[in-house]
């Protein structure tokens, strides 16, 4: 029998500019697929807890310093490593279990490229990692989003470099693809991703193939 139809966990990642909400809605998919039965594991990148996380985080605390392709390669590295074998995303899906990921290889591209790094080569070291199977992409202006109680400290939390990163974004948008409105009220958001989501599991089960980046 052909192993790429066999049933399978669903590759869900969240994006957006920060403040969109993605954590907030993560969590709740996380909690409403688990209350229903499915099996389902909330992931996020940068995963902080790993030496290279650790790099990550000081760095967004301004804490140290890298140069930009540097740290462009360390978030890229965070999410390689984490295909360490007990952690295996693949061995996770294929075992049935639904990954909910907050920020994922568009992350790496957009701020990257939004400092000015070339968008080619932003993608490149993204390539080969396994692709979604949708992109839930909390739309919302930087404006709206700094009304929610403003930015944190953080490096990248600055309306006019959000401006920018909202671009790249709209570079990077491909069929696996769902806009979703972040400025609906928060219910309404979790109804529309509840939709696309369940769908989507349906269609892993009966065997959707999986993909890789950027093909
Ligand atoms: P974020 O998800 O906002 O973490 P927290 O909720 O702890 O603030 O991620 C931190 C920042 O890292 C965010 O501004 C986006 C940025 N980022 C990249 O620049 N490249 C990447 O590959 C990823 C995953 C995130
Ligand atoms: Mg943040």
């Amino acid at each position: 029998s052909n192993p790429n139809l066999q049933s399978r966990g669903a590759l869900v990642v969240l994006e957006g500019l920060d403040r969109s909400g993605k954590s907030s809605q993560c969590s709740e998919i996380v909690s409403y697929l688990q209350s229903i039965g499915l099996a389902t594991e909330l992931w996020r990148f940068p995963d902080r807890d790993t030496a290279v996380g650790k790099m990550i985080s000081a760095y967004l605390s301004n804490e140290s310093n890298l140069d930009d392709h540097t740290i462009h390669l360390l978030f890229s590295a965070n999410r390689w490593e984490k295909r360490d074998k007990r952690s295996l995303m693949e061995e996770k899906l294929k075992a049935g279990t639904t990954l909910i990921v907050d920020r994922y290889s568009y992350s790496g591209v957009a701020f990257s490229s939004a400092k000015g790094l070339d968008f080619n080569w932003c993608k490149v070291p993204e390539t080969g990692l396994l692709a979604p199977d949708i992109v839930l992409y909390l739309d919302i202006t930087p404006e709206k989003a700094a009304e929610r109680g403003g930015y944190g400290g953080e490096r990248y939390e600055r309306l006019d470099f959000q401006r920018k990163v909202r671009e790249k974004y709209q570079d990077l948008q491909d069929a696996s693809w769902k806009i979703v409105d972040a400025c609906l009220p928060m219910e309404e958001v979790q109804k529309k991703l509840r939709e696309h989501v369940l769908e989507l599991i349906k269609a892993c089960q009966n065997g959707k193939p999986f993909s890789h980046l950027w093909l």
